[in-house]
């Protein structure tokens, strides 16, 4: 199997807006290289994929994951832009209106491979409550429950998992790491092979560097271009349940 991981795309309502055409790149990108490639593709997406919690952004974002999802399982989770005006301004009603388009009903939701032992974990850190402009998010004691429980009975299926979320687990920036990220670390650690996040339009990738976590990794802005106009991704391969750390970047060249 292998993972592509995305993350902060920001889709607005203009089409022709950069974030909106390297989105469609990434796809079309995507496609080419996967679609037919052997074994199992599973991209992940986490959060900020709109860029203001509006009607037409979720549309854009409907129509790309329409395409994605004729290829690739898609799993999604939101962002603090998901559901609030510029990250800030939190709307109610993009709540339930952006979980139908991410399939996010009652997080934490589950996906697990046929193929490999894997179960993919994903979590809402987007937090409606937070409306201070670092958007620090958090993931509740409700939620961190329902994680416990769920890596319980992965653990007891002989299943390796893979947590998603959007908020940084890990104090990178002051003020930028989720509210509860002490807690969520400390359910995940010994527990789950790899850990996937943005928020932070930052890439890294953090091996070995946390106590009974093997790797977490942090996405960039997906749609940011570098100064020649290339776009990038992680790639994360796995191997008979086994979560490879050898992760590679993949660069889109620019035209
Ligand atoms: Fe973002």
């Amino acid at each position: 199997m292998r993972i592509i991981h995305l993350s902060d795309l920001h889709l607005t309502t203009d089409e022709k807006h950069r974030n909106n055409q390297n989105a469609w790149r990434l796809a079309e990108h995507i496609i080419s290289k996967y679609a037919t490639a052997p074994g199992e593709t599973v991209v992940v997406a986490t959060g900020d994929l709109t860029d203001n919690a509006l009607e037409d952004e979720r549309r854009a974002l409907i129509a790309l994951l329409a395409l994605l999802r004729m290829h690739f399982i898609v799993l999604c989770c939101p962002g603090n832009h998901d559901y609030a005006c510029r990250g800030i301004d939190f709307t109610p009603e993009s709540v339930p209106l952006f979980r139908k388009v991410v399939r996010m009903d009652a997080p934490p939701i589950v996906w697990q491979s046929e193929h490999e032992p894997i179960t993919f974990i994903g979590l809402d850190s987007a937090d409606p409550q937070d409306n201070v402009w670092v958007a620090r998010g958090i993931i509740g004691k409700q939620q961190l429950a329902g994680l416990n429980r769920l890596l319980d009975l992965h653990k007891k299926r002989g299943r390796v998992v893979v947590v998603y979320l959007h908020h940084h687990p890990i104090v990178h920036k002051v003020g930028c790491a989720l509210k509860d990220n002490i807690a969520l670390m400390n359910r995940m650690k010994g527990r789950v092979a790899a850990c996937l996040f943005g928020h932070n339009h930052e890439s890294g990738a953090y091996i070995d560097q946390f106590d009974g976590l093997p790797l977490l990794l942090a996405s960039g802005m997906s749609t940011e271009p570098d100064q020649n106009n290339n776009l990038s991704y992680r790639v994360i391969l796995t191997h008979g349940g086994r979560v490879e750390q050898g992760v590679y970047t993949e660069t889109i060249r620019g035209t």
